[in-house]
């Protein structure tokens, strides 16, 4: 079995029922869930005042949670040990370090005066990778910001919580992250792409409804990590690039333009500006060619963005290319459309337009080559756009 069937979010918020009963013995009076995204294209953008066009997809974290009556939140997961955190006062980055996010959202929520926020005890459950380029964090920063709005009976406006969120992430996980996640996780809508503008952040849902599509999330099982130094590192490139070039933001760069930067660093410079110059480009089109109904238009220009961040921007490696190569080898007679990498890169997961009725077969197809010539096991499933963080 290849194609992974998605646990059921009703099965996420019973199995969260349980688990609060079983460790506080209380039933839930909050429960949120937040689901995951996937970026059909515009990668490595979000930081340069580009467009995106992500997901959210139907994987989910769910968090349940009850009132305590004490000053503390003790939050727990299936796998991970209870967290205790202090709500008197500022809290601070530590140890354990996934909870950094949680602390990072307290700390918007104190920053903002939504505050104090009473004592409880929660647990978290998800069926969503961690590690895969699936954004992970931004589901369990969305989340864990729903419950605080119940918690405290307030009502964040959603592109007000994603930036609470992404602050979370830059201060307390130290990941210099763009807007595409939080966006994605807060935003999204069934049945709908979120086409945002990272320089205005102004949103457009566009229409994703047809059933003879799939999108398939390949996970190359290799982990990918933001905090490590080559993402930090291509945004200070970008930010290098765009000051050499004189202009106040990405969206004012011309190709022609890029031509002073040729020689800088080995030509380093001149190939981060192209990508980032034709994936703004490539982007509009998709969003045109989605909005048109020109899926094969779709499928090339995604191909085209795993090119340019495989050998312009170099944050590939050789598993994605992988996996990319056998749905290419598919192709569009095979039923493949296009395929790229999606997310931060350097490991994670791709994702594959293709047609319905083929998206077992698919499926099988990659999951058997990319075994045999990576001595890896991917995980595969398809998904559809799902809506952004909610409470249940
Ligand atoms: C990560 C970051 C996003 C974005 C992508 C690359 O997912 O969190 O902000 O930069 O990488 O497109």
């Amino acid at each position: 079995m290849t194609l992974h069937e998605n646990e059921s979010l009703t099965e996420l918020v019973e199995e969260a029922r349980a688990l609060l009963g079983a460790c506080y013995q209380k039933d839930p009076s909050h429960l949120a869930a937040a689901p995951g995204r996937v970026n059909l294209i515009g990668e490595h953008i979000d930081y340069c005042d580009g467009l995106v066009l992500p997901l959210a997809i139907d994987r989910h974290i769910v968090i349940a949670a009850t009132p305590n009556g004490s000053d503390k939140a003790r939050i727990r997961s299936r796998k991970d040990s209870e967290v205790v955190l202090c709500l008197q006062s500022s809290p601070q980055p530590g140890a354990p370090s996934w909870a950094n996010y949680l602390r990072g959202i307290l700390e918007g929520f104190r920053l903002r005066e939504i505050w104090p926020v009473p004592g409880f005890d929660a647990v978290i459950t998800s069926d969503l990778p961690i590690g895969a380029g699936l954004s992970s964090s931004a589901a369990l920063e969305l989340a864990f910001a729903s419950i605080l709005e119940s918690m405290v009976q307030t009502v964040l406006d959603p592109r007000e919580k994603a930036l609470l969120c992404q602050q979370a992430e830059h201060d307390f996980a130290g990941v210099p992250c763009g807007i595409m996640d939080q966006f994605a996780c807060s935003l999204g809508q069934r049945d709908h792409l979120v086409l945002i503008d990272c320089q205005t952040h102004l949103t457009e849902l566009v229409p994703f409804d047809s059933r003879d599509l799939s999108i398939l999330v390949a996970n190359t099982m290799v982990s990918h990590d933001l905090a490590s130094g080559e993402y930090r590192k291509r945004r200070e490139e970008t930010d290098r690039a765009l000051k050499l070039l004189g202009k106040q933001s990405w969206r004012h760069v011309l190709p022609a333009d890029l031509e002073v930067i040729e020689t800088y660093e080995d030509g380093t410079l001149f190939r981060r500006a192209l990508h980032v110059v034709s994936e703004i480009t490539r982007t509009k089109k998709a969003a045109k060619a989605l909005r048109d109904k020109e899926y094969a238009v779709l499928g090339s220009l995604m191909s085209a963005s795993h090119q340019s961040l495989r050998d312009d921007f170099e944050v590939s490696c050789p598993e994605l290319d992988l996996m990319v190569e056998l749905a290419d080898q598919i192709g569009p007679a095979g039923g493949v459309l296009g395929s790229r990498m999606t997310g931060g890169g350097f490991g994670g997961s791709t994702v594959t337009l293709c047609h319905s009725e083929r998206d077992h077969e698919i499926s099988e197809h990659l999951s058997k080559a990319y075994e045999v010539q990576s001595g890896k096991s991917p995980q595969i499933f398809a998904t559809r756009p799902a809506q952004g963080a909610r409470l249940l």
